[in-house]
């Protein structure tokens, strides 16, 4: 494995050698690690089914379940997905960006029935990082990408986490820093029926809300061939450490994870203490979020107690990402993802 560190910002990223090594690995149905503006996904060929069962390898995913398609632009989202009226609105509005629209597969689009798990609907993407843009585009080929973590493990927002957690299985790891969002895409589903919000994500309900003009339902009851939400299984995002939410004060040997100020109190007790955002942030907060855990996490402590946090904006993916790190880890299908 190798890490390629590149300036997303500089004109000419694509002819950096890592670059197109990272596009020769794609078309050789090979991995790479990629940073997207939320987390660093593990990118394949998407029209590749071999190409696809590694990603699935590499991570260690118990199950099939379905991937997002990452493309490029509009143009090429329309030759693999059938957009209405309202997947084109919110396209319109929120792509390039944190957004993952799941909508009717166009009969005969190129992409593999493991990428999309033998369903007739597919989660797309069009990502506003420029990496993970350029590499789509240059590849030609949609890129079918989950978080680029070992199942069961908290997302990657830096290229150091990825390599902690993937970095014998992947031949190619860009680095580009630390991730804009820091929490995934958020998912809505476009089907018959109401507009379903499966997973809160870096664009808020209410702006997608907005743009509908009428609320977001709830993901359908999961059945034998919809998926139950994207990464919907209870315990997701663990770190070994036990994540105690609404925390007021901390046991003794507890870490802590704030919002806001770190209350004196607090500050004096704790072996270890940070915040998400001094200044109650939660966009700031969410882009701290899956790095501060890994932080405090890597110190070995048995437990972190972490601060209530807004449920509005980002919160809402924020308190949704936590309420699973701190989920019983036990029993079938605790681990997902
Ligand atoms: O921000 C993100 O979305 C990141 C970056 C890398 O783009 N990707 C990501 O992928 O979070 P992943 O695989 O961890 O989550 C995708 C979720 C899966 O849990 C899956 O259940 C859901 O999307 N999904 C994919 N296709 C679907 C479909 N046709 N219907 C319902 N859910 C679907
Ligand atoms: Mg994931």
């Amino acid at each position: 494995m190798t890490i390629w560190r590149i300036d997303p910002t500089s004109d000419d990223f694509m002819v950096h050698e890592g670059f197109r090594r990272a596009v020769d690995a794609i078309l050789a149905g090979d991995l790479v690690a990629v940073p997207t503006e939320t987390v660093y996904g593990l990118a394949a060929d998407a029209t590749n089914a071999e190409a696809c069962a590694r990603i699935y390898a590499a991570k260690g995913r118990p199950r099939f379940n379905p991937l997002i398609s990452h493309l490029p632009d509009m143009e090429a989202a329309l030759r693999i997905g059938v957009f209405d009226a309202r997947a084109q609105a919110l396209a319109d509005a929120f792509w390039p960006g944190p957004m993952t629209l799941v909508v009717p597969r166009r009969p005969g689009a190129p992409v593999c029935d493991l990428a999309t798990a033998g369903l007739d609907t597919i989660a797309l993407r069009v990502p506003d990082a420029p990496i993970m843009q350029a590499l789509a585009r240059e590849s030609g080929r949609p890129l079918a990408a989950p978080s680029a973590n070992r199942s069961g493990r908290i997302s990657p927002t830096t290229a150091q986490a990825v390599n902690e957690d993937l970095g014998e299985r992947v031949p190619v790891i860009l680095d580009a820093g630390l991730t804009r969002v820091g929490v995934e895409s958020t998912i809505v589903a476009l089907l018959e029926g109401e507009a379903r919000l499966l997973r809160p994500g870096g664009i808020a309900r209410e702006d997608l809300e907005r743009v509908l003009g009428r609320p977001l339902a709830a993901p359908a009851a999961a059945s034998a061939d919809t998926p139950a939400g994207p990464g919907m299984l209870k315990s997701h995002y663990a770190p070994r450490a036990r994540v105690r939410l609404e925390a007021d004060d901390i046991a003794p040997g507890e870490a802590y994870l704030g919002f806001g100020p770190v209350p004196d109190a607090i500050a004096r007790k704790a072996s270890i203490a940070r915040t998400l955002s001094e200044k109650g942030d939660v966009e700031e907060a969410a882009a701290r979020l899956f790095s501060d855990l890994r932080a405090l996490d890597a110190t070995g402590v048995a437990s972190i107690a972490v601060a209530p946090i807004p449920k509005t904006g980002l919160g809402e993916a924020i308190n949704d990402r936590l309420g699973r790190a701190a989920a019983d880890r036990t029993g079938p299908g605790a681990r997902e993802d």
